[in-house]
């Protein structure tokens, strides 16, 4: 249900046909209501006014409210001299030739807004919006385009911190994004997977490792491994000034390094076993990814090929044995970077260097996107300039989304080993406050589960809600409740619009043939004009790299749906009119969970 051209026979069967896009070559009417609007504004708008088509088309703005309209032109960005902006938008108000396009084009000030014919709307968005089904929304954009968007990357043996589950969330969010946009998407986690903690691992696991634990509960075994390990280094050190253990520990990390097969075992053992358990718990967040790489996964042929080139281009200079690219020549904020240290071994900014060479090889993508949390920022800056003075010139098309911290994250428990266990407590939490409605939780089928979906969408929500880059601080009350903007509340919605549809009675297939006529009320027209901005929504989206912008796009459009439940009664109506207004809520239904399940949640259908 791709590429229907639902949008196009529609205009056909209301007598009208897709205004000419020829000189709008961003607009896709076929898949955008939206855009069939700013086509025949353009061109409208540039018969009167003699502005050139695509400054036109590039002016047209979404107002904030729908009381400003549905499209709007700020005249000052038309780029006109010696003209009174003002008088120019009265005037052209006054010239402009509706059609059956537009029911108003109005004046504000320096404003021209433009609000839709409803009548248009409803016939064109409703059935756009059910024959595309979990389609609509999608956009063309990435044709033959191939994105890799690393995300999540935690590190073995390591806790999982909130900034791995931001990272996740984020990740998640984007790679799908970029998916409804038509690009070809591949998602990699890059793992902390090497480097002298695993020297550590592998003696304490021979001290304190068990077979059985280590199968049954990989993660959170060798993390307590980890932990004993470190304490007894630590307590070393503190009685005798040295650590035989540490010792023992560098010397099976040089083993690994050099190619020591019994060394390498162990460790892909560890790795192996904790990405099994991995795919599972993500699998909870609906994210799979496409590859596992990690540090470990950067030859020392990449890596010797990548010092090579460093020295062809003079970016090196020695320093007692280590080598460093002095990257303050370039840009004075970034200073000096170690790559290499002087016993040889490589460092995590040469480690990202090298997967990036082997990226672009692999895939030749057009994106890579990194999403990583602020505190790397200047981490991210580094490998970047040293791709770019490398001549890369694929080094312009990789892109930092960073995020800021989540405070006060921790579980009952204390510490967060896993992203299993911030979903285990969120499902016993948001159980307990199911419990607190025993009439309805009495009726739910499966409690656990439906505690389960909606306590991930409160985490996710919460996330996912404000800019990326804001701190914020986790509440397990808050991000609960099912009042308020929060990922209960949205469920809530998405529920209740389902059974709408199960209480009616009323067949799916009878709601494309509803007349539309019938839907004449204004809470019934801010509904549909939102739901018609949904692909715009998505588009913008991809600007900002925000999950903000469809979160709260959501919250938007339940509050108008909620605002519709007072006055747009199905039950007890007569036939047509509860068909036309149920294909209105069906419509809803269907991008609200479209949203839902780009934000990466799982819509349930009853709770
Ligand atoms: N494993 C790293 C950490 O936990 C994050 C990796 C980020 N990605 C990268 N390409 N450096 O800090």
């Amino acid at each position: 249900t791709r590429d229907l051209k639902s949008i196009t026979e529609g205009l056909g069967k209301l007598g009208l046909s897709q205004p000419d896009s020829s000189a709008q070559p961003l607009s896709h009417p076929d898949y955008n209501v939206v855009d069939v609007m700013r086509n025949y504004i353009t061109n409208e708008l540039h018969n009167i006014s003699e502005v050139s088509k695509d400054i036109i088309f590039q002016a047209l703005d979404s107002p904030n409210t729908l009381d400003k309209g549905d499209l709007i032109i700020p005249v000052p960005r038309l780029r006109l001299k010696g003209v009174n902006p003002k008088e120019k938008a009265a005037e052209w108000a006054a010239k402009f030739d509706k059609s059956k396009f537009l029911s108003e084009v109005k004046a504000e000030g320096p404003f021209l807004q433009f609000f839709f014919d409803k009548s248009i709307l409803y016939n064109l968005v409703i059935k756009d919006v059910l024959k595309r089904g979990d389609n609509y929304g999608y956009l063309p954009l990435g044709i033959n385009k191939k994105i890799i968007v690393e995300f999540s990357s935690p590190n073995i043996a390591k806790p999982f911190h909130a900034g791995h589950l931001r990272s996740t969330i984020i990740g998640g969010f984007l790679s799908n994004l970029y998916e409804k946009a038509g690009w070809d998407v591949e998602r990699i986690n890059y793992l902390g997977d090497w480097g002298k903690q695993f020297g550590v691992l592998a003696v304490g696991f021979e001290k304190y490792g068990s077979e059985d634990a280590l199968s049954s509960d990989p993660i959170n075994h060798l993390f307590e491994v980890y932990v004993k390990i470190n304490a007894d280094m630590k307590k070393e050190i503190e009685e005798t000034g040295s650590s035989a253990t540490d010792d023992k520990a560098r010397d099976h990390f040089r083993k690994m390094e050099a190619g020591d097969e019994t060394a390498l075992a162990i460790w892909k053992r560890f790795r192996d076993l904790s990405i099994e358990k991995y795919i599972d718990t993500y699998a909870r967040l609906n994210i799979a990814f496409d590859q596992y790489s990690g540090e470990s996964q950067v030859s020392k042929e990449t890596m010797a090929d990548a010092m090579q080139l460093f020295a062809d281009r003079g970016l090196i200079h020695e320093d007692r044995g280590a080598k460093l690219i002095d990257l303050s020549k370039f840009n004075k904020h970034l200073g000096k970077c170690l790559v290499q240290k002087s016993d040889g071994t490589s460092i995590y900014v040469t480690r990202d260097v090298g997967e990036a060479i082997k990226r672009y090889n692999t895939y030749k993508f057009d994106k890579m996107i990194y999403v990583i949390a602020n505190q790397q920022d200047l981490h991210v800056k580094q490998f970047f300039e040293i791709l770019k003075q490398m001549d890369f010139e694929w080094a312009k098309n990789l892109e930092h989304v960073n995020f800021g911290m989540v405070e006060g994250m921790s579980t009952r428990k204390g510490t967060v080993v896993f992203l299993d266990h911030i979903l285990e407590e969120t499902k016993e939490k948001m159980h307990e406050v199911m419990k607190q409605n025993p009439a309805k939780y009495a009726l739910i089928e499966n409690p656990e589960h439906i505690a389960d979906l909606v306590g991930i969408s409160a985490v996710m929500i919460q996330d996912m809600q404000s800019k990326r880059i804001n701190n914020y601080e986790f509440k397990w009350e808050r991000m609960l409740s099912f009042e308020g903007d929060t990922g209960p509340y949205l469920q809530y919605a998405h529920s209740r619009l389902r059974s709408v549809q199960r209480n009616s009675k009323i067949e799916e297939s009878e709601l494309l043939d509803a007349n539309f006529d019938l839907l004449v009320e204004p809470c019934a027209a801010n509904l549909i004009r939102t739901l018609a901005q949904y692909p715009d929504v998505i588009q913008r989206a991809l600007k900002t790299h925000e999950p903000s912008t469809i979160v709260t796009y959501l919250f938007n459009l339940t509050h108008i749906v909620s605002q519709c439940y007072d006055i747009l009664w199905v039950a007890g109506q007569e036939k047509d009119l509860a068909v036309a207004r149920l294909a209105l809520y069906a419509s809803a239904r269907q991008v609200l969970y479209n949203g839902m399940t780009l934000l990466g949640l799982t819509a349930v259908d009853r709770m």
